[in-house]
Order: C-alpha cells, then sequence, then structure tokens
C-alpha cells in the first residue's frame, strides 16, 4: 500500500458539541499521522472553491452556508493508503446510509451534517491541501528531527 496524505476537515459542530477530541482520537487510534492541523473560520470563497464540483446543485447553498457557519479542524493526515482508508472510517455520505462504528454513522443524523470531511480521490487530495495548507505547514514525523517517535 502506497504512503498517501489525504485532507480531512472536522465540520461546524464539532468544536460546539465538543467531540473534537473523540473524533481525532479515532483518527489517532486509526494510525493516521496528522502532519498538518489548522483551526480556522473558512472564508466562504475558500468554502466554495473547496466544493466547486457541487456548484450549482441544489444542496450548494446550505452545504457553504454550514462549512461557514463555525470553526472548523482542517488537517492532513498521512498514512498507507489514508485516502479510502479514511474515507472507510468516515462512512457513507447519506447519513441512513452511514454505518454505526463508522464516525458519520456514530455521530450524524443528518447528511448536510455530517461532521467529516474526507478528500475522495488522490487528485483531490492534492487539490484541497493545497487550498488549506502551505508547504511548509506540513509537518514531517520521519524525518530525523523527532528520533522519539
Ligand atoms: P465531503 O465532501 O463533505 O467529504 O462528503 P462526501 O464526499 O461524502 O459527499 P459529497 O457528495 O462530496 O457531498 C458534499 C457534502 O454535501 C452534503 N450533501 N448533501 N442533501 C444532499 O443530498 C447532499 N448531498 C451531499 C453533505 O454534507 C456532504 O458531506
Ligand atoms: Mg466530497
Amino acid at each position: 500500500m502506497a504512503l498517501e496524505r489525504t485532507f480531512t476537515m472536522l465540520k461546524p459542530g464539532v468544536l460546539s458539541r465538543r467531540i473534537a477530541g473523540e473524533v481525532i482520537s479515532r483518527l489517532e487510534r486509526k494510525g493516521f499521522d496528522i502532519v498538518g492541523a489548522k483551526l480556522m473560520r473558512v472564508p466562504r470563497r475558500l468554502a466554495e472553491a473547496h466544493y466547486a464540483e457541487h456548484a450549482g446543485k441544489p444542496f450548494f447553498g446550505e452545504l457553504v452556508d454550514y462549512i461557514t457557519s463555525g470553526p472548523v479542524l482542517a488537517m492532513v493526515l498521512e498514512g498507507d493508503g489514508a485516502i479510502a482508508m479514511l474515507r472507510s472510517l468516515c462512512g457513507s455520505t447519506k447519513a441512513e446510509d452511514a454505518a454505526p462504528g463508522t464516525i458519520r454513522g456514530d455521530y450524524a443524523m443528518h447528511t448536510g451534517l455530517n461532521i467529516i470531511h474526507a478528500s475522495d480521490s488522490a487528485a483531490s487530495a492534492e487539490r484541497e491541501i493545497g487550498l488549506f495548507f502551505r508547504p511548509d505547514e506540513i509537518v514531517g514525523w520521519k524525518d530525523g528531527n523527532y528520533p522519539w517517535i
């Protein structure tokens, strides 16, 4: 399995519900390396760029409203096969299809409020990491600077 980086975002509501720690804990327990993290309010233009593939769809306005409505925690995760691994940990997009045990399955009742974003492909991961992080904001774990790991 190839070492990959993927982009994830704990959506607004995670911070206000005080469950950020629980969700991060699940990502850590699975085995991802957190190599980037940023607490931020997403500017409207960034939200529209991030979800550009959905522009024009009926839920686009609500999606952008939601993503810009409060603080998010944007992260870059690294690991073997990280892109598909994270998608499977998050669970299905539709709330009613997200299996118990997945993050969406355990924490969200509504599709539009499904608490976590995960890149859906290598191309999306690269694009989304580039939208949210500068290269120097990605922290290498295993480059010799952290001998205790
Ligand atoms: P995400 O991009 O947030 O990780 O979610 P996803 O890949 O699983 O789903 P996607 O198709 O990219 O949709 C993006 C977000 O839009 C909302 N959505 N609402 N009402 C609807 O039919 C509908 N479909 C999608 C969800 O919040 C979804 O996460
Ligand atoms: Mg998506």
